[in-house]
């Protein structure tokens, strides 16, 4: 595990990134592409970090400012303009470990890491999407399954928005607790 690294995601690296998501992903219909993927960076480069170990490329994770109860659509790229005036809530859009290395506490690793980069940065809250039965895994890190949050159809019936507020202390008007919007999606 101490071997294992974690740094910014660098141009090199987008082969390994786009495979991996296709292998993750494409069986069920929920890769969304390179372009897309890019987008997402290009948005944010501070908060999308790549798993380095001695073998190499072990994993990465894409997270972009985004409006807390919304979700970028996977079948269209960012518009990094629109998104830099969001400054509120850190969204973790995809994450993926490379099958070699799974079942090492990598995924809760990064998630972390992230969480203390978004709260350095004064993002108050960090949101994502669950997909394929990983709502289990995350609720453990502490996100909170909002499932009247409406999500593009992209992600698929079986997906499940979720979010944890990064304040430091207990803050009574957590933006987390309170109700979400119905059907916002885009
Ligand atoms: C989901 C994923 C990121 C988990 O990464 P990982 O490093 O293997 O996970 P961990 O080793 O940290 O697993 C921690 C725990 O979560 C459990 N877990 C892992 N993936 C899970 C899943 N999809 N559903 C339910 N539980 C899961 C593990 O069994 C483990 O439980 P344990 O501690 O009781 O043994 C990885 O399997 C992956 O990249 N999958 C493909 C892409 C994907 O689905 N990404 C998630 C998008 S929301």
């Amino acid at each position: 595990m101490t071997d294992t690294l974690i740094r910014l995601l660098r141009d090199t690296d987008w082969p390994e990134v786009i495979a991996a998501e296709e292998r993750a992903y494409a069986a069920s219909g929920l890769s969304e592409g390179g372009e897309a993927l890019r987008s997402r960076h290009r948005a944010s480069p501070s908060t999308c970090f790549v798993l380095e170990d001695a073998d190499g490329f072990a994993g990465y994770l894409l997270a972009l400012p985004y409006p807390l109860f919304r979700c970028p659509d996977l079948s269209r790229a960012s518009d990094g303009a629109v998104l830099r005036r969001e400054q509120s809530n850190l969204h973790a859009h995809d994450l993926v470990i490379a099958e070699r290395a799974r079942g090492r506490g990598l995924a809760p690793r990064l998630l972390r890491h992230l969480e203390a980069a978004g709260r350095a940065a004064g993002h108050r809250t960090l949101s994502l999407v669950a997909v394929r039965g990983s709502e289990v895994l995350w609720t453990r890190l502490g996100y909170r399954a909002r499932p009247e949050v409406g999500l593009p159809a992209s992600y698929g019936a079986e997906a499940v928005y979720m979010a944890k507020p990064l304040d430091r202390a207990p803050n009574p008007a957590d933006p987390t607790l309170g109700s979400a919007p119905r059907a916002e999606v885009g």
